[in-house]
């Protein structure tokens, strides 16, 4: 039994001024006019290699109404949602979804603020994965490179242990450009996609043997957790103790069963402005239009409005943003620096 875990703790501060603390990316129509959360929710219909169980998300508290909503929209009535009081980042979150899932259970493990163009790909892709994880392998989707991005985890790839599958040599979560650029150099490296499948129980093990007071924490606070129909809320005060750190620093880096499933399925990290252009749909002048806009002459610009219309003439490249009242205007290529922006306003409030 497969059961997707779908993470939507982020915050998704590059995507300001549109991505709010209160609304963020993945909560958002940013791709499609359904909500990023939204599309992840739905990407194992249709999954016929095995069966795919009720999903268990996990998300910040403060968005428990928002989600409700949004499956109920996508048509999914049965799920749970783990609430927790304060985010501890991904090895916990997937921690608290081990717990409420049956040791036996394959979880699919999905950030719900990402692109997948080919579903059939991703699919055949966890079917490859299914036989590994059945021997307590944690697998992993890898994806080629396309250049030295810090931002991600990269697996090196060794032997074949499964058709189309590798054992993972090593995991290296963020690099520096050096060695980003020395593995890519170097050749059959792949980029962490950020989706795991393993099953419960050996997830716990790993934990048991890796982070053995995050499980503790973890464990207590679902031991002393509240019900409230879909809802699920681990001891707050049990929580806010456990350690935080993410799932690749946490296991992935340090455990030694690793399996990699190289995949090539149009994935992408929603994680800029620039990367949203990318992979979004454009015209005849590779302009990203969502809201009313008006091009003359622009070139490879994006345009994101929730109200006025953005009027455009004879510029490149450039990114226009306007929502909830704040208008911003940068140069694509430059968007990773908006994570400064919201710095500054918080220090300016
Ligand atoms: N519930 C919960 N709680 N979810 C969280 C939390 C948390 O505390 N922190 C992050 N998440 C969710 C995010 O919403 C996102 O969907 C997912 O977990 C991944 O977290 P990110 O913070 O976006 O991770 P990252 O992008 O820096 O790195 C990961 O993804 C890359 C690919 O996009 C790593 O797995 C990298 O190795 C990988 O390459
Ligand atoms: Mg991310």
């Amino acid at each position: 039994n497969i059961v997707p875990v779908i993470l939507s703790g982020g915050s998704g501060t590059r995507l300001w001024p549109v991505s709010r603390p209160e609304r963020p990316k993945q909560l958002l129509p940013l791709t499609a006019d359904e909500t990023m959360l939204q599309l992840t929710a739905v990407r194992t219909r249709g999954f016929d290699v095995a069966s795919v169980g009720r999903p268990i998300l996990v998300s910040n508290a403060a968005h428990a109404d928002i989600i409700d909503e949004q499956l109920k929209q996508s048509g999914i009535h049965d799920y749970s949602v783990i609430l927790e009081p304060i985010g501890r980042n991904t090895a916990p979150a997937i921690a608290l979804a081990a717990l409420e899932a049956q040791g036996s259970d394959a979880l699919l493990v999905m950030p719900s603020d990402h692109v997948i163009d080919n579903l059939p790909a991703f699919h055949d892709a966890i079917a490859r994965a299914l036989p590994l994880v059945a021997q307590g392998w944690l697998v992993t989707f890898g994806i080629e490179p396309d250049g030295p991005e810090t931002g991600y985890g990269y697996i090196q790839m060794g032997a074949t242990c499964g058709e189309l599958v590798h054992e993972v040599v090593r995991f290296v979560e963020k690099p520096d450009v050096a060695n980003a650029e020395r593995m890519l150099a170097e050749g059959n490296y792949a980029w962490n996609a950020g989706i795991f499948l393993f099953r419960a129980d050996a997830y716990l093990t790993s934990l048991e043997r890796h982070q053995p007071d995050m499980l503790a924490a973890v464990r207590k606070s679902m031991t002393e957790s509240k019900r409230d129909g879909a809802h699920i809320f681990p001891d707050a005060k049990t929580f806010y103790a456990c350690p935080s750190d993410s799932v690749d620093y946490a296991i992935m880096e340090r455990e030694t069963q690793v399996a990699c499933v190289p995949v090539s399925m149009g994935w992408s990290d929603v994680g800029s402005w620039d990367s949203l252009h990318a992979v979004s749909t454009k015209d005849a002048g590779e302009n990203a239009v969502r809201g009313d806009a008006l091009l003359l002459g622009a070139r490879n610009c994006l345009v994101h409005s929730d109200g006025p219309r953005v009027t455009l003439v004879d510029v490149d490249d450039l990114i226009v943003v306007v929502s909830q009242g704040e208008i911003m205007i940068l140069k694509r290529g430059e968007s990773q620096k908006v994570r400064k922006v919201t710095e500054a306003i918080k220090a300016i409030a």
